[in-house]
């Protein structure tokens, strides 16, 4: 009998990645939208940008926690979904909001800061997406590694883009911030987590308490 081509993470990835645009669609046709609908779109697709690359840095965690070595060869696939959201949101924002009038848009985004941050970390996400294939890490070298820790950097910017965006007073906590703040504590903890001597000492944990009869697995190429 012919093996499943996908694995249950696999599935949980397509099923999470597309039901983004699966309920935008359908909330769209039974007119369950807010009264403000390019607005609403643009913080859904938003939402779902941040969720997937978020989701995309809690690969290689997962990975030195419980030594599960398949969640290193979804990065990509979260990687370009993220990419995809935010490629929509972008496009919301430009062709729905602004009609595709660049001298407004370029006047609006270099006004408001949060959108420059916004603007940056879309940018730099492009790069990463065309390069993600195996093609271009046989191509980069060792350059290719340098060039995807850039997701350290992006997912900052978007969570700040993501807090920026929010109504509210960060210091007291007040209005709509605490969900931004909350993708911002687990950006946070994964960074600390890239620290070497942290890293270290989780790993080193992990083998003695979590999967001590496991071998380490060979390390996949680490983005
Ligand atoms: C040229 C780049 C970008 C522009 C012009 C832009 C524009 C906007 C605008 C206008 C809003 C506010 C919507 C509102 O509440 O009225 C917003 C919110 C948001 N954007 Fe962006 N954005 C950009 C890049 C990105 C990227 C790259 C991501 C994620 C990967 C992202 C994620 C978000 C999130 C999470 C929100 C908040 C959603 C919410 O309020 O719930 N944006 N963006």
């Amino acid at each position: 009998m012919k093996k499943f081509p996908y694995t249950p993470l696999q599935i949980a990835i397509i099923i999470y990645a597309w039901s983004g645009i699966v309920l935008l669609i359908f909330d769209l046709l039974t007119g369950n939208i807010s009264p403000n609908p390019i607005q609403d779109l643009e913080q859904r697709t938003g939402r779902h940008a941040i969720t997937l690359l978020v989701l995309s840095l809690l690969c290689t965690p997962i990975h030195t926690i419980f030594k599960w070595s398949e969640p290193l060869k979804r990065r990509r696939a979260l990687g370009l979904y993220a990419l995809l959201y935010a490629t929509i949101h972008v496009i919301i924002y430009m062709d729905l909001d602004y009609g595709l009038a660049w001298s407004s848009i370029y006047e609006n985004i270099l006004e408001k800061p949060r959108l420059i941050v916004g603007a940056f970390a879309f940018l730099l996400m492009i790069p990463l997406g065309i390069t993600s294939f195996d093609i271009w890490k046989k191509r980069l070298g060792k350059n290719w590694k340098r060039l995807h820790q850039l997701v350290y950097l992006i997912v900052p910017l978007v969570v700040l883009h993501y807090v920026w965006s929010k109504k509210g007073d960060l210091l007291s906590l007040q209005g709509e911030v605490l969900k931004p703040m909350i993708y911002g504590l687990i950006v946070v903890i994964f960074l600390i987590f890239r620290i070497p001597p942290i890293k270290k000492a989780i790993a080193s944990f992990s083998s003695r308490y979590l999967s001590p009869r496991k071998k380490q697995d060979p390390q996949p190429e680490q983005s």
